[in-house]
C-alpha cells in the first residue's frame, strides 16, 4: 500500500495531504496567516517548547478525558473551532464536519461565514452535543439580531463572539491569490436575508474577504456591544480573541460566560503572542473575575494530544481545534469528508488518552500547572 492510501497517523500529516488535494487559493486561505506569519508559526513553536512533567505510579487504568463546559459534559476537552467556507475544502463542507462531530459526541462551532445555512447544520448535530454559533457583528444590527434569533431557534447552545477582527488581517497569500468564493458557493447564512452580502465575487485586486469585512462588519464594537448582545440573547456568550488578561476580566464583567484565548490562528495581528503563552494570565484573570465559573478555551496550534494536556495544565477548560479538521475534511482517511474528520477526531482522542496515561493524569482535574516543566 502506498503512503497516499494509508490512513494518516497524526494530525500534522494531514496538512501535506490537503496541500496536494486542494487548489492553491483554498489551501492558502486556510493555511495562511497575517503579514510574515510570525504568530502563526509561534502558536506551534510555543507548544513545542513547553515540556510536560509526568507523575508516576498513579492508577491510570480508566482515564476520564471529560470536562464540563457551560453546564454540559463533553467527552473530550475539545470543541471544533469556527472556520469559514468549509465547502471550499470538500463538497460535504460543514455537514461533513457536524456529522463527524456528532459521531464523536463533540461540539462544532459554526462560522457566521459558513457555506451551509446554520439551520441545515444544527439539524445534523447530535442532541447530546448541540453546536455553537460564531457571530460576526455586522454594521447592520438588524441583520446581526436576525442571525442571533435564528441560532437560538435552531438549537445552538452558545454564541461565540469574535472580537479580534474589526478589519481583516493582512493576509498576503489571499491578496496574491485574489481570494474569492467560486461560483456556486455563498455565505449561506446571509443568502435569504441579505443576498448581496452572501457573495464574495472576485474583486479588482486583492482578497474579496478583506473587502467584505471592510464593507460589512462593524469596526466600532466596544464592551457596551457585548452587554447589548448578552442582553439580547438567552444563550451564553463566549468572547473569542482575548489575549490580554485585562480583557479577560472585562469580558466577564460585561456579561460573557467565558472567553476563547485566541489570535485567530495567527490571521489577524501578526507578532501577537502565541496563545499558549498568553493563556495562564488570561485564565487567572477570568477565574478571579468569574469566581471560577467562567469558561476558558484556547485555540491556535493544537496538533497533538500532548498540546491538549499543556493547554489544560495552563488553565484552559478545553481547546478549540481548527485547521486539522479542514485538512481532514479535504484529504483525510477515506478521501476526506465526514469519514476523514471522524478519523482525525478519533486520532486526537486516542492521543489525549495516551498522553494522560503517560503523564499520570487519570482525569482532567489532574492537569495542573505543576505538570509543566
Ligand atoms: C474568517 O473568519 C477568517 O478568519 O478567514
Amino acid at each position: 500500500m502506498n503512503r497516499e492510501q494509508s490512513a494518516p497517523l497524526n494530525l500534522l500529516e494531514l496538512e501535506e495531504r490537503a496541500r496536494a488535494a486542494l487548489g492553491a487559493m483554498a489551501f492558502d486561505y486556510y493555511a495562511g496567516g497575517a503579514n510574515d506569519e510570525l504568530t502563526l508559526e509561534r502558536n506551534r513553536s510555543a507548544f513545542e517548547r513547553l515540556a510536560l512533567l509526568p507523575r508516576v505510579l498513579v492508577d491510570v487504568s480508566a482515564v476520564d478525558m471529560g470536562v464540563e463546559l457551560l453546564g454540559r459534559r463533553h467527552p473530550l476537552p475539545a470543541v471544533i473551532a469556527p472556520m469559514a467556507f468549509q465547502r471550499l475544502a470538500h463538497d460535504e463542507g460543514e455537514l461533513g464536519v457536524v456529522r463527524a462531530a456528532a459521531a464523536c459526541g463533540l461540539t462544532m462551532a459554526l462560522s457566521t461565514l459558513s457555506t451551509t445555512a446554520l439551520e441545515e447544520v444544527s439539524a445534523e448535530a447530535s442532541r447530546e452535543a448541540p453546536p455553537w454559533f460564531q457571530l460576526y457583528v455586522f454594521r447592520d444590527r438588524g441583520l446581526t439580531s436576525e442571525l442571533v434569533a435564528r441560532a437560538e431557534a435552531s438549537g445552538y447552545e452558545a454564541l461565540v463572539l469574535t472580537v479580534d477582527a474589526p478589519r481583516l488581517g493582512n493576509r498576503e497569500r489571499d491578496a496574491r491569490g485574489r481570494f474569492h468564493l467560486p461560483a456556486g458557493l455563498v455565505a449561506a447564512n446571509l443568502a435569504a436575508a441579505a443576498e448581496a452580502r452572501s457573495r464574495l465575487d472576485p474583486t479588482e485586486a486583492g482578497s474579496s474577504l478583506a473587502d467584505y469585512f471592510e464593507r460589512n462588519l462593524d469596526p466600532a464594537l466596544t464592551w457596551r456591544d457585548l452587554e447589548w448582545l448578552a442582553g439580547e440573547t438567552r444563550l451564553p456568550v463566549l468572547v473569542k480573541g482575548v489575549l490580554a488578561p485585562r480583557d479577560g476580566r472585562l469580558a466577564v464583567e460585561h456579561g460573557a460566560a467565558g472567553v476563547v484565548v485566541s489570535n485567530h490562528g495567527g490571521r489577524q495581528l501578526d507578532t501577537a503572542p502565541a496563545t499558549i503563552e498568553a493563556l495562564p494570565r488570561v485564565a487567572e484573570a477570568v477565574s478571579r473575575a468569574g469566581d471560577g465559573r467562567a469558561a476558558v478555551l484556547v485555540d491556535g496550534g493544537v496538533r497533538r494530544g500532548t498540546d491538549v494536556l499543556k493547554a489544560l495544565a495552563s488553565g484552559a477548560d478545553a481547546v478549540m481545534i481548527g485547521r486539522p479538521v479542514l485538512w481532514a475534511l479535504a484529504a483525510g482517511a477515506g478521501g476526506g469528508g465526514e469519514e476523514g474528520v471522524r478519523h482525525a477526531l478519533s486520532l486526537l482522542a486516542s492521543e489525549v488518552e495516551l498522553a494522560m496515561m503517560l503523564a499520570g493524569a487519570p482525569d482532567t482535574a489532574a492537569l495542573s500547572p505543576e505538570m509543566l516543566a
